[in-house]
């Protein structure tokens, strides 16, 4: 194997010294890592070998705090018995089923456990294997929906700046993040974005910001300049996540329904993240009192266990759809392979009975003011510039050091050093820990939060 190794790493994982070649570097593995910088990383690799409830340990044994449910996924922690056992006996009963023109039982019962866990009309459970083909699927439907009834020429989308949508060209499409976008060619035409809500002037702000929901009224400035019989959909993240958890002002999802209704917009909430408990209840669609026409989910469906997404659908979309087609003819041309795949239905419904038979969504709204006043302790530290929080999520931005990213990066270092794995996007740092914790747990994440950003 090319290239010097330092046995001496404090963290015991080889690694190889800086001034090994990068071609080196490469060689250390053909693996190539998503959302990472992989040359970097190969040359000082974090390497997680084990799981269990709030803690990942290291290949030297090293214990960890997970600070980020793994990435936004695992709700309940890591290896819940009931998971496993269910998994385990779907894989010796039936491990693989046709999904189109056959079911099985287990589908049929996870899309009733979600249908009974959404706003109450969002009771159609259409299955996919990921957030990203959740958003692209939803895409479609909206199409496909107006299409239906009569109005095909609603083909545009309106998305927001700073939003995440994942990675299909859909996604991709909605996504406003210039770096996600710019590699990629123009994307889908048609899609235009509101701005962003983050505001100076709700800097700091605890829960929703009482400043901004005017920034609703750009999907007005569209309907305006584009038409309202060309829109489709408007696409949010109810809390934009990825984009560092920027919180909605007050009033302004409330706004866009209203918008959506004045003119016949689908409402579209991504809740790939904030679904399943993270806000307080089941969905951020409940925490805020805004029901939207369709709602896309993932990660924490199965707990993370299982790849597994989701768009929970309105019953009059679904039906307009299905009495259009031709009876007795495929109604939506669109499915993966493994929808509804049998494993991950398995993990779905015992991750749903635990959120239900343990009231853990409820457990979430209990703990959210204890992790939101340590949070908010951060803001006496003057690398800290914002502060942003609602339920068991939080985005605390870093002054920028010389280059953008480059402070945010050197804390993720840090935080790994003193065992804990978080998310940091540029100079974001995001927790967003098992709704499962213990508040000595969440007081501890904040603790070496608060020793890292002091250190730096
Ligand atoms: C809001 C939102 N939508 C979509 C996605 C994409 O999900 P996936 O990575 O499962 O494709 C994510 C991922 O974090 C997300 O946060």
């Amino acid at each position: 194997m090319p290239g010097v190794r330092d046995h001496a790493s404090h963290t015991g994982i080889q690694r190889f010294t800086p001034n090994a070649a990068d071609a080196e570097m490469e060689e250390l593995t053909p693996y190539w890592l998503p959302f990472t910088p992989n040359r970097l990383f190969k040359k000082e690799p974090r390497l997680l070998t084990r799981a269990e409830g709030m803690y990942f340990w290291n290949a030297q044994g090293d214990r960890l705090l997970d600070g980020c449910s793994g990435l936004f996924c695992c709700a309940l922690g890591h290896g819940r018995r009931e998971i496993i056992d269910a998994i385990s006996q779907q894989y010796a009963e039936l491990d693989f089923s046709p999904p189109f023109q056959y079911s099985h039982p287990r589908a049929l019962e996870l899309a009733g456990m979600l249908a009974d866990v959404t706003p109450t009309h969002l009771d159609r459970i259409f299955f996919t294997n990921s957030g990203s083909e959740a958003v692209d699927t939803a895409m479609k439907i909206a199409l496909l929906y107006h299409r239906s009834r009569g109005e095909g020429q609603r083909q545009r989308f309106v998305s927001r700046e700073r939003a995440y949508h994942g990675v299909n060209f859909g996604g991709v499409s909605l996504s406003g993040m210039v770096k996600n976008r710019e590699s990629f060619g123009p994307g889908l035409p048609g899609v235009v974005h509101m701005r962003h809500t983050w505001l100076e002037a709700n800097r700091f702000a605890r829960g929703q910001g009482e400043h901004g929901a005017e920034l609703a009224d750009d999907l007005r400035r569209f309907v305006n300049l584009y038409g309202a019989d060309t829109i489709a959909a408007c696409f949010v993240e109810p809390i934009a996540g990825s984009t560092g958890i920027l919180v909605p002002p007050r009033g302004y999802l409330k706004r866009l329904r209203e918008i959506c209704d004045e003119h016949g917009i689908l409402l579209v909430f991504d809740e790939v993240i904030t679904g399943f408990g993270r806000t307080g209840k089941a969905f951020a669609a409940d925490s805020f009192e805004v029901t939207p026409d369709i709602i896309t989910m993932a990660k924490a469906i199965t707990n993370g266990v299982i790849p597994m997404g989701a768009v929970a659908v309105a019953k009059d979309v679904y039906e307009c759809i299905t009495a259009a087609a031709p009876e007795g003819m495929i109604e939506f041309f669109h499915g993966y392979t493994y929808s509804a795949h049998p494993l991950a239905c398995a993990a779905g419904i015992a991750a749903q009975k635990i959120y239900r038979e343990e009231g853990i969504f409820e457990r979430a709204a209990r703990l959210a003011p204890h992790f939101e006043q340590r949070v908010f302790e951060l803001s006496k530290l003057p690398i800290v510039q914002d502060i942003r929080s609602y339920g068991l999520l939080a985005g605390i931005d870093l002054e920028p050091g010389e280059s953008a990213g480059a402070r945010g990066y050197a804390a993720l270092q840090r935080f790994f050093a003193a065992g804990l794995v978080v998310r940091v996007t540029a100079d974001t740092i995001i927790l967003a820990p098992a709704l499962i914790a213990e508040t000595e747990q969440l007081d501890r994440i904040l603790e070496i939060v608060s020793q890292v950003l002091t250190s730096l």
